[in-house]
């Protein structure tokens, strides 16, 4: 009988997360029903909407205390009582915080496998991550090469990507990011055209400066003063593809924003927008993203750390800024 280990949610946080928010538990697997599978989970996706999972109903109800923390994640199939599914197939979806489970088969999706491509990159770019960034800057955002886009938290997992199709479309791309080690990445090896430390500079400043004619998009992965300061700068016509609001996630207080009413005078769009929304259109963005990786025309960074206990505490680091591209946690190898 195969044990699965466990991070269960037994206290909602506030503010960061905290050890004692979870505990660790063990759970004999049973034999596999028709139509299900039995998974080991490889690498473990953190995701700022996790936190918001934690704490209250959004797009998904809360994660219920007492139960598996839930998570996006990618494994490999051990073994399969469903149609379609064989032992050694990538899955991914929601696996949630353990070493291993049992799912009906269609509850995940199989990933094809691309040559010579290490897993890591089926939950970066080619991943929720990427098509997040793909759909956001494509459909929500309708760039035109020659525009301006700026991009908020640019050297996360969805922002790098959103600049380096910007580029790749023709924008003039400038980057957001909390330190100089991620400007300097962003610049050196992605291309961006102009990056603002936003924790060392005046931002309004800064983007007048870098932006001297204004921004036509603004991709928005972090709301509250980034988005309020943007706004008194966007062109006639500029698209908000309001992607994410991590400022807010882990915050007591939440600001309002000032300069709504400039989306009047500049004729503007800000769109909220959820990925699962395009999971249809999914293997549209995963042809056309493994197509540049391959190419070499797209690069990622993975942050990478091991063992399912240290999940409660790395998954912070994506709100103190301490993560470079996508933030992962390897539980085993494929
Ligand atoms: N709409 C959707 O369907 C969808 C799907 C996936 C993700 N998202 C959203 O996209 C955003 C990025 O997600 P991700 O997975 O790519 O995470 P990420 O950007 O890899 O990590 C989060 C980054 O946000 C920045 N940050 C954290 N707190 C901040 C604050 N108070 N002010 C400014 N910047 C802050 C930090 O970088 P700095 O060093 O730059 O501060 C941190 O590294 C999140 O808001 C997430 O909720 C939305």
């Amino acid at each position: 009988m195969l044990v699965s280990r466990q991070l269960k949610l037994v206290q909602r946080p506030s503010g960061l997360f905290q050890a004692d928010n979870f505990t660790l538990a063990e759970e004999t697997l049973t034999e596999l029903a028709d139509g299900e599978i039995l998974v080991k989970v490889i690498y473990l996706s953190l995701d700022p909407t996790q936190r918001v999972w934690a704490q209250m109903d959004s797009y998904l109800p809360a994660v219920k205390l007492g139960t598996v923390m839930r998570s996006f994640g990618l494994g490999v199939v051990v073994e399969s009582r469903a149609e379609g599914f064989e032992k050694g197939d990538l899955v991914s979806g929601l696996t949630g915080w353990q070493t291993y489970l049992v799912a009906e088969a269609r509850q995940l999706q199989k990933i094809p496998r691309v040559p010579d491509l290490p897993l890591d990159a089926y939950l970066g770019p080619l991943g929720m991550t990427g098509l997040t960034a793909y759909f956001g800057l494509l459909d929500v955002g309708t760039p035109k090469a020659g525009e301006t886009l700026v991009v908020s938290a640019a050297a996360g997992a969805v922002g790098s990507m959103v600049c380096q199709m910007g580029k790749l479309k023709g924008l003039r791309v400038i980057g957001t990011t909390g330190t100089e080690a991620k400007c300097q990445w962003l610049q050196d090896e992605l291309g961006v055209d102009q990056v603002i430390n936003y924790k060392e500079q005046n931002v309004y400043r800064a983007l007048r400066k870098a932006a001297p004619e204004g921004i036509d998009i603004f991709f928005d992965n972090v709301g509250g003063e980034m988005l309020d300061t943007v706004l008194t700068q966007i062109n006639i016509g500029a698209r908000i593809p309001l992607c994410g609001y991590i400022s807010a996630y882990a915050a007591n207080e939440v600001p309002g924003i000032k300069n709504l009413s400039v989306l009047i005078s500049k004729r503007a769009k800000i769109q909220g927008f959820l990925v699962s929304d395009y999971y249809p259109r999914a293997a549209e963005a995963f042809t056309e993203m493994a197509g540049w990786l391959k190419a070499g025309k797209l690069h990622y960074r993975s942050d990478i750390y091991e063992g399912l206990e240290t999940a409660p505490d790395v998954i912070n680091k994506l709100f103190t800024g301490e993560n470079t591209g996508k933030l992962l946690i390897k539980l085993a190898d494929a």
